[in-house]
């Protein structure tokens, strides 16, 4: 590494390249020299002045402009990486197909630095086969893919293709830079395998960590539930390519980036967020360790202490898993059993009772908190196997399961 860290910092033309502004500054903010190149598109979104008034540089534009004409060798030799934010959908094109016909994508070609990669585009641009094929193709010659996000989007639709905000891309380049790979990349990792599923197009809905039954104002019914499986899911899901909300019960984690998240905190919030959201979903998957019984009165002053005993009602809640392998036309659903004893039994008894072709089983005290667990999956076929690994690895295995069960169903 470096002493003293640089980047180029390449903008495209789209909307979001008034974000570019800003990473420059949080960039320079934290010591890093930032030399600003831009294609000739990009001048349309955002003026060169207010760069090189940012950066103190003047900023690259026109490969003709300097007269040895080699700013396209020397541009990249002393930079960490270049960074292109925003990446359009064509500079994307072009960077998969290693064209260079201005000075920006030549900088990229002559490159002997790496390469991060932000991509911002509508969304169906974003879905476009052509630009996911290109996307792959990027990733496995090893760029590293910064988002998208999902979101209202400039031209008024909503999902899956708006740029990461600058201060998430200033973290990820400096996270970067340091040695360590951007967290929660939504695009598609060179480290994943050609043989991945995909769920282009799939909405999947995700109930994920506890939930909490309040008593009276201060004191509650909760469980131990981290939510991590449940995020793992989601982050397996957006991996390949599945548009995911999130219904989560409070947790200490950050939401992977390009999910859709309802916060809820009581089982009956999260059955409502349910009913709201299940007539989109195409997949359930019902991770959330949901309380099954509320406190029948709820104080909102808090109970006074005395000498008396104290009884509190608890009646039951709604089985949220249930009600939705229960309607007419239900998503493809995925329950999760926990069980602290006899896991076969009850996890195969408990697949019937809720009528739902795939229950994902664990030891409750295997899994509680842990960063890793195993699971036993039971479907039609019988019990499948998921060896112990880091609950992400896990997901992604469970979600290879799914896929091929729900494309199976889809067929028939
Ligand atoms: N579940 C749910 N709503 C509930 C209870 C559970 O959606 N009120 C879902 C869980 O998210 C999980 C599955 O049902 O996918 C099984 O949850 P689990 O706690 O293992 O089983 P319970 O149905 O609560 O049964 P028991 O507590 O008797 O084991």
């Amino acid at each position: 590494m470096k002493q003293s860290r640089r980047i180029v910092l390449g903008i495209t033309g789209g909307i979001a390249a008034y974000k570019a502004a800003e990473l420059a500054r949080l960039l320079l903010k934290q010591g890093i020299e930032v030399q600003v190149a831009m294609t000739e598109a990009a001048t349309h979104f955002i003026t060169p002045a207010t760069l090189q008034a940012l950066t103190a540089r003047p900023v690259w534009i026109d490969q003709w402009q300097d007269a040895q004409g080699m700013t396209h060798i020397h541009g990249s030799r002393s930079a960490d990486a270049i960074v292109i934010a925003p990446a359009s959908a064509d500079f994307i094109a072009k960077l998969a197909n290693g064209q260079a016909d201005d000075l920006l994508s030549t900088l990229c070609l002559a490159r002997d630095c790496p390469l991060l990669v932000a991509p911002a585009m509508n969304r169906q641009m974003w879905a476009n086969a052509a630009t996911q094929r290109n996307v792959q193709r990027l990733a496995a010659d090893g760029a590293t893919l910064l988002g998208p996000d999902s979101g209202p989007q400039a031209c008024g639709e909503e999902g899956l293709g708006r740029m990461l905000e600058a201060a998430e891309l200033a973290r990820d380049v400096l996270a970067f830079l340091e040695g360590k790979t951007a967290r929660g990349d939504v695009g598609l990792k060179s480290d994943l395998q050609s043989d991945l599923p995909d769920l282009r197009g799939v909405k999947i809905l995700i109930t994920a960590g506890p939930t909490y039954e309040a008593i009276d104002a201060v004191r509650g019914i909760t469980n131990r539930s981290s939510g991590k499986m449940g995020y793992a899911v989601a982050q397996a899901a957006l991996e390949i390519g599945a548009e995911v909300t999130l219904v989560s019960g409070s947790v200490a984690l950050t939401p992977p980036r390009g999910a859709q998240v309802v916060n809820v905190v009581s089982a009956v919030e999260m059955f409502e967020a349910v009913k709201r959201e299940v007539a989109r979903a195409d997949i359930f998957i019902g991770v959330a360790a949901v309380a099954d019984y509320r406190v029948a009165q709820t104080s909102t002053q808090k109970i006074k202490k005395s000498d008396a005993a104290l009884t509190l009602q608890l009646v039951p809640n709604p089985d949220i898993l249930a009600y939705v392998a229960a309607l007419p036309r239900p998503p493809f659903c995925v329950g999760f059993a926990a069980e602290s004893e006899k896991l076969r039994a009850h996890a195969a008894a408990k697949r019937k009772k809720k009528n739902v072709p795939l229950l994902a089983a664990n030891l409750a005290q295997d899994a509680i908190g842990n960063d890793d667990n195993e699971l036993l999956l039971f479907d039609a076929a019988g019990e499948h196997r998921l060896p112990r690994a880091d609950k992400l690895d896990l997901a992604r295995a469970l979600l290879r399961h799914v896929v091929t069960l729900y494309q199976k169903g889809k067929k028939k």
